[in-house]
């Protein structure tokens, strides 16, 4: 399959920084049974995929502002094009060994996400897309999921731990949402769970009190796949304010009106 030389550049960058995630991953596997545990070792690998990330993609693309969970912002001279970086989405489960997290790399050109990759090293699923040109997973074409009956449906969902988020809007949007729907999941992966939606393997998912890095490159693979992402309040700023809903049209509408409900 041919990929844009953006898409390559972006894709080469993932792949590097996921072998070193993966060598990581291993090494987690023997702190996990260790005293002081694998937390410190964690937030180094952390930063170790971010370095190489930013070098990468910056020697690919001088000049670009680069936007990552770790270090910020790095302002770039070209002021219209922005990288969005998450090294390491789904720390949790990493900590734990658990095979679901990955690097996610979404491109802005002045405020429109042009280009996103999520790449999974432990299971080596790789999805791109680009504005215009659809998105994929290991170059099969992805569709969301066509499902019109949320009975049917299976839902994923992020839910705010110790110290974060408003425990109790969760739980009413959860209540109201559990009893129309066929499953919830919580995978813990924001950028996987999206990427999830575009593969029609979840048939919405929403959350809250998410960063940009965790949106960036699932918003256009979402929207290249055909579905519909927004925040919460239904418009089109879900990067900006960190909450988000998403699904076939359909689903998103309808998840839409319950989480309104759930508000009140
Ligand atoms: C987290 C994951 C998780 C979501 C959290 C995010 P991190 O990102 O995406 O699924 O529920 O809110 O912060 O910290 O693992 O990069
Ligand atoms: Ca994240
Ligand atoms: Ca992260």
């Amino acid at each position: 399959m041919q990929h844009s030389a953006l898409i390559n550049v972006m894709v080469k960058a993932a792949l590097r920084a996921g072998r070193s995630l993966k060598r990581d991953l291993g090494e987690i596997e023997h702190l996990q049974v260790s005293l002081k545990g694998p937390a410190n070792f964690v937030s180094l690998a952390d930063k170790r995929a971010e370095e190489m990330l930013y070098t990468d993609l910056s020697k690919a693309r001088p000049g670009y502002g680069f936007l990552g969970e770790e270090g910020g912002t790095r302002e770039g001279t070209d002021k219209t094009h922005t990288w969005i970086v998450d090294p390491l989405d789904g720390t949790t489960n990493f900590l734990h060994g658990i095979p679901q997290f990955a690097i996610s790399i979404g491109l802005k050109r002045d405020e429109t996400i042009i280009a996103g990759v999520v790449y999974n090293p432990a299971n080596d699923e790789l999805y791109i897309a680009e504005r215009g040109k659809g998105a994929f997973l290991n170059d099969q074409r992805l569709r969301v999921a066509g499902r019109r009956n949320l009975n049917e449906c299976v839902i994923g969902c992020g839910l705010p731990h110790i110290g974060r988020g408003d425990h109790a809007l969760f739980r009413a949007e959860m209540e109201a949402i559990q009893n129309k729907v066929a499953g919830l999941r919580r995978f813990g992966a924001a950028a996987l769970d999206l990427a999830f939606v575009a593969a029609g393997r979840l048939d919405g998912f929403w959350e809250r009190d998410l960063s940009p890095w965790d949106i960036a490159a699932g918003q256009i693979l979402i929207r290249e796949a055909g579905g519909t992402i927004s925040g919460i309040d239904g418009h089109d700023n879900a990067v900006t304010t960190g909450h988000v809903v998403c699904g076939n049209e359909y689903v998103h509408g309808e998840l839409l009106k319950i989480l309104k409900a759930a508000a009140k």
